[in-house]
Formats: C-alpha cells, sequence, structure tokens
C-alpha cells in the first residue's frame, strides 16, 4: 500500500535528484579563478578593543557592501567594519568586554557570540533584534579557558541569508595557561585563521541563494570555495610550523580536511579550547559551527593543496530512498580548498608540549538529568511551509520555552538524530564534554570541550555539561541545528537557566 505520506515523500526526493552541486555540473570549470591558487589568503585585520574604565570596548558596524570576490565583479554583499565578514576580535579570560554593535543595515540583525559563556540577553540570539540604525550593547565577563569562538548574524529565519551574506568573524580567548606552553601564536605568521565558506554564484556575480528545494532541504551549499573570502586561495607559509585556526563557516557543508600529500595535522584544539594532548590526523572532519586548532609542518619547497575528502555516508534504514536522494546534494565528492606554499619559510618557532591543558570534565554519575532531543525532517506541507525541521517534534516558536534548566545543574543531554542526513546539533551559553556516540567513545579529537556536535542520521550522542553563573527566567538561550537553512526551518528549541 502506498500512503499519501510516501506519495509526498516521493514527490519532494524527485525533485531533489535533479539538483547536483554545481561542482559537477561543469560550471565550475568556467568560472575565473577556479583552483588556480591565483588569490592570495585574506588575513583578518585583529581588533583588540580599546580600554576604558576597567572595560575592554570593541566597536562594530553591521554593514552592506560590495566585494570583489572575482576581479573585475562587484557581489554585494554584507560585513562587520568591512564589505565582507568582520575582523577577529581578540580578549583575554578575566576582561569585561563591552561590543557597541550598531546596524548600518536596512533590516534587522542581531549578532550572536557563538560558544561564549554569557548571560542571555547578552548572547545575540532572535530575541536581542538590532533595528536599522540602532546599537545594541552587551556587555559581559569572559570566564573561560582560550579558545576559538566566533560571531555571526541569529536573526530569526534570517540567519541563513545574512551569514552567507557576509556577517561573521572570529573571536579568540586567550589565557595565561595556553600563553605559557609556547604554542605559535603570532597572528598573521605562524598563527593564522581559516575561515571556510562554500558560495554560489550568479553569473552577473551576485550570491545565489535557496533557489530551490533541495537547497532548503539538504542546507545551501556552493561551487566556489572561499577561506577568509578568496576564492581558492594561495597562503605562502612564513615559518615551517603553522598553527592554523578553522572555521567550518558554511551555511551546511560538512568538510573531511585532508592535505594533497597526506601529511600529518597534529589537532591541539576543539571548539571550547585545547585538548588535553595533540591529537595526530590524516583527515579532520569539521561540520558548520565547529572550529579545530592544528600544528601543521612545512619544509622548503613545498606546494601542497588542503581538500576535502568524502567520508562514507551513513544512513539509516527508514528514510533510505530518500536519504540517497537528499545526499545527491551532499559533501560526497571531493574538491580542493587551497593551497600552501612555502618559499622561504623561517625556522620553526614555537613548542608542540606532549601535555597541553587539564581539559575540564564532568561525572556521568552527577547528572541531575538526561533529556532527549530527537532531530527529525517532515517533508511534504511541512517543508513546503517553512516548519519541516523539528527537534522533539516541534518547529522553533519564539514563545514557547521549550526546556527549563536549574542554575548549576550538571545534565546529560541525549540528542538522536531520526532524518537521513547529519546535523550538527549546537547548544548555547555552555560547553560540553561528549560522552559517546552510539555507546562508544568518540573518537580522540572529540575528547575537548565542544559546543557543536556532527549527529550522523541514525546516531544517538551523549553530551554531558553544567549550565553555571548565569538565570534568567525571561530571557532564553538556544540550542539548534547548525546547518542554517534547517536553523531558520525550524530545527531550533529554546531553554531557560533558572
Ligand atoms: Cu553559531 Cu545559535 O549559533
Ligand atoms: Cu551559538
Ligand atoms: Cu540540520
Amino acid at each position: 500500500m502506498v500512503s499519501r505520506r510516501f506519495i509526498l515523500k516521493s514527490a519532494v526526493a524527485g525533485a531533489a535528484a535533479l539538483a547536483f552541486p554545481l561542482y559537477r555540473s561543469g560550471r565550475l570549470e568556467a568560472k575565473p579563478s577556479v583552483a588556480t591558487f591565483e588569490n592570495t589568503l585574506p588575513i583578518p585585520s585583529l581588533l583588540e578593543g580599546r580600554m576604558e574604565n576597567g572595560q575592554r570596548i570593541f566597536d562594530l558596524s553591521l554593514q552592506r557592501g560590495r566585494h570583489e570576490f572575482f576581479s573585475g565583479v562587484e557581489t554585494p554583499s554584507a560585513g562587520i567594519n568591512g564589505d565582507y565578514l568582520g575582523p577577529v576580535l581578540r580578549m583575554r579570560r578575566g576582561d569585561r568586554v563591552r561590543f557597541n554593535v550598531t546596524n548600518n543595515m536596512s533590516e534587522d540583525s542581531t549578532l550572536h557570540w557563538h560558544g561564549v559563556h554569557l548571560p542571555a540577553k547578552m548572547d545575540g540570539g532572535p530575541h536581542q533584534v538590532i533595528k536599522p540604525g540602532g546599537t545594541w550593547k552587551p556587555e559581559f565577563e569572559i570566564r573561560q579557558p582560550a579558545s576559538t569562538q566566533w560571531y555571526h548574524s541569529h536573526m530569526f529565519h534570517r540567519t541563513g541569508v545574512q551569514v552567507y551574506y557576509g556577517l561573521a568573524g572570529l573571536f579568540y580567548i586567550d589565557d595565561d595557561e595556553s600563553d605559557a606552553l609556547g604554542l605559535p601564536s603570532d597572528y598573521g605568521v605562524d598563527d593564522i585563521p581559516l575561515v571556510l565558506q562554500d558560495r554560489a554564484f550568479n553569473r552577473d556575480g551576485s550570491f545565489s541563494y535557496l533557489r530551490s528545494m533541495p537547497e532548503r532541504m539538504n542546507g545551501m551549499r556552493g561551487d566556489v570555495m572561499l577561506v577568509n573570502g578568496a576564492p581558492f586561495p594561495t597562503h605562502d607559509v612564513a615559518s615551517r610550523r603553522m598553527r592554523l585556526r578553522l572555521l567550518n563557516g558554511s551555511n551546511a557543508r560538512i568538510y573531511n580536511l585532508k592535505f594533497s600529500d597526506g601529511r600529518a595535522m597534529r589537532q591541539i584544539a576543539s571548539d571550547g579550547g585545547l585538548l588535553e594532548k595533540p591529537v595526530t590526523l590524516r583527515s579532520l572532519r569539521l561540520s558548520p559551527g565547529e572550529r579545530a586548532e592544528v600544528i601543521v609542518e612545512f619544509s622548503p619547497g613545498d606546494a601542497v593543496v588542503l581538500q576535502h575528502e568524502p567520508l562514507p555516508q551513513r544512513r539509516r534504514r527508514r528514510g533510505m530512498m530518500m536519504g540517497m536522494m537528499m545526499m545527491g546534494g551532499g559533501d560526497d565528492q571531493p574538491f580542493e580548498i587551497m593551497r600552501f606554499t612555502a618559499k622561504r619559510p623561517a625556522r620553526a618557532k614555537g613548542d608542540v608540549p606532549e601535555h597541553l591543558v587539564k581539559v575540564r570534565s564532568w561525572n556521568p554519575a552527577a547528572a541531575a538529568k538526561t533529556r532527549k532531543m530527537v532531530l527529525d525532517m517532515r517533508m511534504g506541507p511541512a517543508m513546503m511551509s517553512g516548519n519541516g525541521f523539528t527537534i522533539n517534534g516541534k518547529a522553533m516558536d519564539m514563545k514557547r520555552i521549550d526546556e527549563k534548566i536549574r542554575l548549576g545543574d550538571v545534565e546529560i543531554w541525549e540528542i538522536r538524530n531520526d532524518s537521513p542526513m547529519p546535523h550538527p546539533f549546537h547548544i548555547h551559553d555552555i560547553q560540553f564534554r561528549i560522552l559517546d556516540r552510539d555507546g562508544q567513545h568518540p573518537p580522540l579529537n572529540e575528547r575537548g570541550l565542544k559546543d557543536t556536535v556532527l549527529v550522523e542520521s541514525g546516531e544517538t550522542v551523549r553530551v554531558i555539561t553544567q549550565f553555571e553563573d548565569y538565570a534568567d527566567p525571561k530571557n532564553p538561550y538556544m540550542f539548534h541545528c547548525h546547518i542554517l537553512e534547517h536553523e531558520d526551518g525550524g530545527m531550533m528549541g529554546q531553554f531557560v537557566v533558572v
């Protein structure tokens, strides 16, 4: 018997099958700068703020602009204090910080501090809207270890498009403990940021965003890889030992990063800061919202490409047909991202000690509660109306508080993915540890602090954390899928700490 639900599903899946990623359709070769590595990697400017009455103050402007991604072609874009992306904001643990965020655009926006532990009303989520012409002035204290965090728009139903246009940047926290390790830390020299984003462009140079149902379902992917805003760039390294701070700032694409010659990377940090010890990897999976810091060694004369190597896709039985169709728009083709050369690299500075830091952890026996989160996608009318993505059967509602958490509680969250594609699950305010993936210990590089975890189709991931310091019954924090089209489509919920 063929149910109505099944017919709706197949109809949508049929449409999905038509939408191959552009890089497979042959249009990529026609693009001016594809994988020729002729662009120089831009290094974002570093903003350390100014001190005023013991507070570190950052002035930020959300603005529209035009950016030349391809020479001679201007793309309408957006940025923070610039025309695409924003500066790297740098501060220290213990700092009292304030941000003056002025919205110089003609539409509402917000600015969220991803990965940062702070009071809910300073979080910059969908409730902290900044009107055109308005200035929002959040202030808080930095109470977490050295780490690579980031900031981006979190406008309700508009996060995807605003981030796609460029409203995102990096947020570095330093502390004494990490300084004492002597890791490479000369910004822009042997310590460089790499913001990975894929974008699709129209022939006139404008961004192409959400033009088909599959793009809504799978999330928005593009055929042009931008690193720090430059298409397929090259970076000539200044040192034989480089620290790369990677951010997957893409709307939907999951990368499995690998060097063309298979050289090793030593991962030293995950989302929430340094790992206990470096983990040697040949490839590194990074889903939207996740960060990783890696140390890579170069020798004079090197020319090596950082690329995406597809991982075997994992699919559940239920929805398998739809899953197979949908993943056609997924991450199953290899492609190149950027090139590193080492023309005259200086002697390696900085050490990579065998022991880095003690990473905070919580005992599962101390958990006051286990909360279940079931991620799912509904096809058909719900999808068409923009509410097809759910957590525990519900699409996001700004007026509904989904979870109430007691201040100080240790909790386990059990996240299960009942849908046919993977979802990177993100929780605001806290950093967690991954307890297990389907009952198995997580890989070594996932044993540090995290705020975003990829949950495969059919997988159950348990994480543990503690909700500390800030209680506020009125202002919620968010938890959501970090595929921005899924977040905008309803896969988000709200919690308060009381
Ligand atoms: Cu990167 Cu809710 O955020
Ligand atoms: Cu966040
Ligand atoms: Cu998702």
